[in-house]
Order: C-alpha cells, then structure tokens, then sequence
C-alpha cells in the first residue's frame, strides 16, 4: 500500500477556531460586520505592536490598498524585488506604477539593500520588499534609504507573521505593512489579510478605500472610489482561533526547520537571516547544487508521496513584465530552491523519511 500524502503545508486547526465560528453562525454575524473584526484588529496589532491593523479580505488588496493609500499611481515608480509572489509585484501594476527590479542578496534571498541607490530617480515614490519564506529583510538599511531618498517603505509581511527584527516584530516595519493569511500562512484566515499602519492619516483612508469610500457622515454616500476589501466576522473568528495558538505554531514550526538544518545543512543551502532576527519559518526552504540534483530529489519525494514546491519564478520571466538581466541571484535561487513539507502537524517521522530520501539521492 502506498504512504500516505505528505502534503507541503496543511493549516493548524481545532476546536476553538469551530466554536468561534459556530458562534457566528448561532449569532448570524457572518458578513463583514460583528465583533470579531475588531477583537481581531487588536489583537494583531498589541502582538505585533502596530498602532493601526485593519483587516482586509486577503494579502494581495492588502498591498493594492497600501498603494492606493499612498498616492502611488500613473508615472510613479517602485523599486522591489524580482523573487517574491507574484501578487507583491501585481499591485504595483494594478495602480499603473512601473515595477523597477534589484536583485536579492545571495544569502538572505531577500532584496539587496546595496544595489537601491543606483535604481532611485526622480520618479521613485516608494520601496515594496517582501520578506521572503519568512526571512525579515535589512530594514535598518532600507529604512536609512527611505529616509535619505524620501520614498515610502512597503513592508509586504505576507509570509512573515510572527518574524522579528532587532527586537521589532514584522507587520511594524514599514510606512505600510501587509500580511495574508491565506491557508498556508502563520497564521490562517482562510483567505484574508491586514494592513498595518503608524500613520493616523493612512489608517483613516485605507478603512475607507477598503469599504467602498463610504462618508463617514452621510449613509450611502461615497466620496472617493472605493473597494469591498472587508474581511468576514467568520474569518476573524478562525483568525481569533489561530492567534490563540501561535506560539504553538512558531514553536513547532522553529523545530521543524532545525531538524533540516541539523540533518542537510552540510549538503544543501538554507537562508541566512539578518543578525538579531527571527523567521517565521513560514516555508522550509532549501537550495541544491544543481539543477539536475534538484530534479531528482524532488522526483523521489514526489515519488514517495511527499508534496514539494517550486520556489517562485523572478517576476521579470513572467509574460505581463518587462523583462530584466541583472538579478542574477534571484535567477540562480529560483532555478535551485525547493520549498519541504513545513507544516506544525508534521510528524517527526514523516520528516525523518523527507531527510532520508534526500540524503540518499544526494550522494
Ligand atoms: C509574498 C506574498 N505577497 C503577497 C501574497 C498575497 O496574499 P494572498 O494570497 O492572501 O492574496 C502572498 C501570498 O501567498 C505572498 O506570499
């Protein structure tokens, strides 16, 4: 009989997420408005320490909304990077601003801060970088540019809910920070996601832009173009739910992650994380020597039923984007990297199986 699946990621749920959400069902506050919508705002915000979280229906009108709040629109330019999920990039698009690319360090994987300054014109209004498989990016540099150069910093946390920089958890670092929380994400929603803000200002018009530019003094009347970005009460509910068990999650997860290290850092490449940080090890991420060595490990997981993940194609190879030749490290990762199975309920022997297959196949 074939082994059973090991799935790349499977969300961490249980009772308390049911009850919450029966308890919108009982209540029929299951639309965008009830209680649990602003239970959880304030929660999010108290852990990561941001003065202003506001829920929204996923990570990607997260980041659509963090640039319509900024003004950011026809002629402007953002400087990001060219490894992250697609939907980071798209929302430049989506307001008519042009993507410009720097590649990624090559041990971090994550934006080079040393190659913004020379991609920084006239008509730069901010910097998007995404803090990839759970890995915070430099931010005392970034910010340090951003100041200097006077552009906004966009901090697309999608993938790092519950990471740390220098004592300051991710969701903080940026004039606006995004997070999903998609199934697979820290922690879950279904499909959803946050905006998090220090600027009073911002928080004011992003709650507007994400529920249809209503007045704040008028009923049915709509100032500016809005959107319905609203989260539901049942996704704050699994939200709630999943906040209750994060440190459980963060925990497992860390585990996980050492186990490979412990087992293949010898053999294969992991991220490096900046000094003074924590990841949220959102995604096992490791990096082969070749491609073909890649290749054949992933078809002997996939062949003993353990699911992999490709890691993400650099934006500028995708058809809708200009292409670019000079993120060569962002090339070369995406070619040799593999995402493992990083789930909190995977089991100690499951991963011992993954470690196996891919030391045998490695020699
Ligand atoms: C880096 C990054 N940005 C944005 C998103 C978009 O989030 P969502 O899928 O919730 O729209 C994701 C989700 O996978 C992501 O990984």
């Amino acid at each position: 009989m074939a082994n059973s699946k090991i799935p790349i990621y499977q969300p961490f749920l249980g009772a308390e997420e049911q009850k919450l959400v029966a308890e919108c069902m009982d209540s029929t506050w299951i639309s965008s408005q009830g209680k649990f919508i602003n239970s959880f705002e304030q929660e999010v915000g108290k852990y990561t320490g941001a003065k202003h979280a506001i829920a929204v229906s996923n990570g990607t009108v997260a980041i659509h909304l963090a640039m319509l709040a900024l003004d950011i629109g026809e002629g402007d330019e953002v400087i990001t990077t060219n490894f992250t999920y697609v939907a980071s990039t798209n929302a430049i698009l989506y307001v008519g601003a042009h993507p410009v690319f720097v590649d990624v360090d090559s041990e971090s994987w994550n934006i080079d801060t040393n190659k913004i300054t020379e991609k920084i014109t006239s008509k730069t209004k901010a910097i998007l970088y995404t803090n990839i498989y759970g890995c915070p990016s430099e931010y005392n540099e970034l910010k340090r540019i951003a100041k200097e150069h006077g552009v906004f910093l966009i901090e697309d946390a999608a993938e790092s809910f519950g990471a740390s920089y220098h004592g300051k958890m991710s969701g903080v670092l940026g004039d606006v920070s995004t997070f999903s929380f998609f199934g697979n994400k820290t922690i879950t929603t279904g499909e959803g996601g946050m905006v998090l803000t220090p600027h009073d200002e911002l928080n004011k018009k992003i709650r507007k832009l994400k529920n249809q530019g209503n007045s704040e003094t008028r009923r049915y009347y709509h100032d500016v173009l809005g959107y319905n970005y609203r989260m539901t009460n049942i996704q704050a509910a699994i939200g709630l739910g999943q906040l209750g068990k994060l440190e459980e999650i963060l925990g497992l997860k860390r585990v996980l992650q050492n186990n490979y290290e412990k087992a293949l850092s010898d053999v294969l490449t992991f991220q490096k994380l900046p000094e003074h940080s924590t990841s949220s090890y959102w995604m096992c991420s490791v990096l082969f020597n070749s491609i073909d060595e890649k290749l054949k490990i992933e078809s002997a997981l996939n062949s003993a039923n353990i699911e992999t993940r490709p890691f993400f194609t650099p934006i500028d190879e995708l058809p809708f984007y200009d292409e670019v030749e000079d993120c060569p490290n962002a090339k070369r990762i995406s070619a040799l990297g593999l995402n493992l199975p990083s789930y909190p309920g995977l089991q100690f022997e499951q991963q011992e199986q993954i470690i196996e297959i891919i030391k045998n196949n490695i020699k």
